[in-house]
């Protein structure tokens, strides 16, 4: 095996590695500002693969590779059918022989794993049901760049317990703030994983059902649809069960009056999150989502330099 790291979960980073994440990012998006040219993956071609739609990520993690000097293609379930035409470790095999780096965007998290085990480049995690940490790397460079600060404050995720969701518990393990996650009984994330977060005594991850309370002088409040990718199935159950914590101006008036408010979009206007909210004057949604491009590229260049 070629030594390598990867990119699965935000934890995979410890923390001084996400501060230095977060510094390089903003360093890149200025450096970008001035049309300079930072090219770590020159002569690379990287390996993007999707079984599940995508604008945000697609995109950035085009440019971003071209920016850093790199190629990417763009290789949906159509063309290698993963784990089905053969075993995952054959074919993770197979494409480390070609490519500098692979992203992955699918259902399963043990598939993603399954990659990374036989995979010997680096494979990053481009969404999956369990989890989202390119997404998480992109908002705390938000806040950090709207709070001037990455430790320290209250943030509070309202809505549907999902894979954003368990990627702020993971960032949760590695900075410090207090994580409030606004939510309905059987809507929860993973509670496992916010136990052991807990235990690790950094910051608190709490649970609270009354979305006034949860947001009370939040720094930072954060949505996401209430049915994700793959349970759209759910959708008319998880709104019924989530209309109290939409993120609307009578809630966000219960936060802090400088709150900034976060969705990793794609939003469902209306539903989770109201037009006065996301076109607003607490909404960073699209210097969030511009992030995601300084943020990815970051992280593909401290797993260049850190082997
Ligand atoms: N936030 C995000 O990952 O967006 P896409 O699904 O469009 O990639
Ligand atoms: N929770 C959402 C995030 C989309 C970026 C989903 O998985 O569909």
């Amino acid at each position: 095996m070629r030594p390598h790291r990867d990119f699965i979960a935000v934890t995979d980073f410890n923390r001084d590695e996400i501060i230095e994440t977060i510094a390089l990012a903003c360093e890149l998006k200025e450096r970008r500002s001035r049309n300079e040219q930072v090219r770590p993956l020159a002569g690379q071609t990287w390996g993007l693969i999707f079984h599940k739609p995508s604008l945000r990520t697609r995109i950035s993690f085009e440019v971003g590779i071209s920016d850093l000097g790199g190629n990417a293609i763009y290789i949906t379930e159509k063309e290698i059918e993963l784990g089905k035409r053969e075993t995952i470790s054959d074919a993770a095999q197979v494409l480390s022989r070609y490519l500098g780096g692979i992203m992955i965007r699918t259902f399963s998290h043990a598939d993603v794993l399954e990659l990374a085990k036989f995979a010997d480049i680096p494979v990053i995690n481009g969404l999956t049901d369990y989890s989202h940490p390119c997404q998480i790397m992109a908002d705390i460079q938000t806040v950090y760049e709207k709070l001037g600060r990455h430790d320290d404050f209250k943030l509070t995720y309202v809505g549907d317990g999902n894979n954003i969701t368990n990627s702020l518990v993971e960032l949760a393990q590695r900075l410090n703030f207090e994580l409030v996650v606004g939510t309905a009984d059987d809507t929860l994330p993973d509670m496992k994983l916010i136990e052991a977060t807990n235990k690790l005594g950094n910051s608190v991850v709490k649970i609270e059902h009354d979305p006034v309370k949860a947001v009370a002088g939040a720094h930072v409040i954060y949505t996401d649809v209430w049915a994700s990718m793959g349970q759209k199935d759910q959708a008319d159950d998880k709104a019924r069960k989530l209309r109290p914590f939409q993120v609307n101006e009578q809630l966000v008036s219960h936060a802090d009056k400088n709150c900034i408010v976060l969705h990793c979009l794609p939003a469902e206007r209306g539903k989770e999150i109201t037009d006065g909210v996301m076109d607003g004057p607490h909404s960073v949604v699209f210097d969030q989502a511009e992030n995601r491009l300084h943020a990815q590229k970051a992280v593909m260049t401290i797993l260049m330099e850190k082997k």
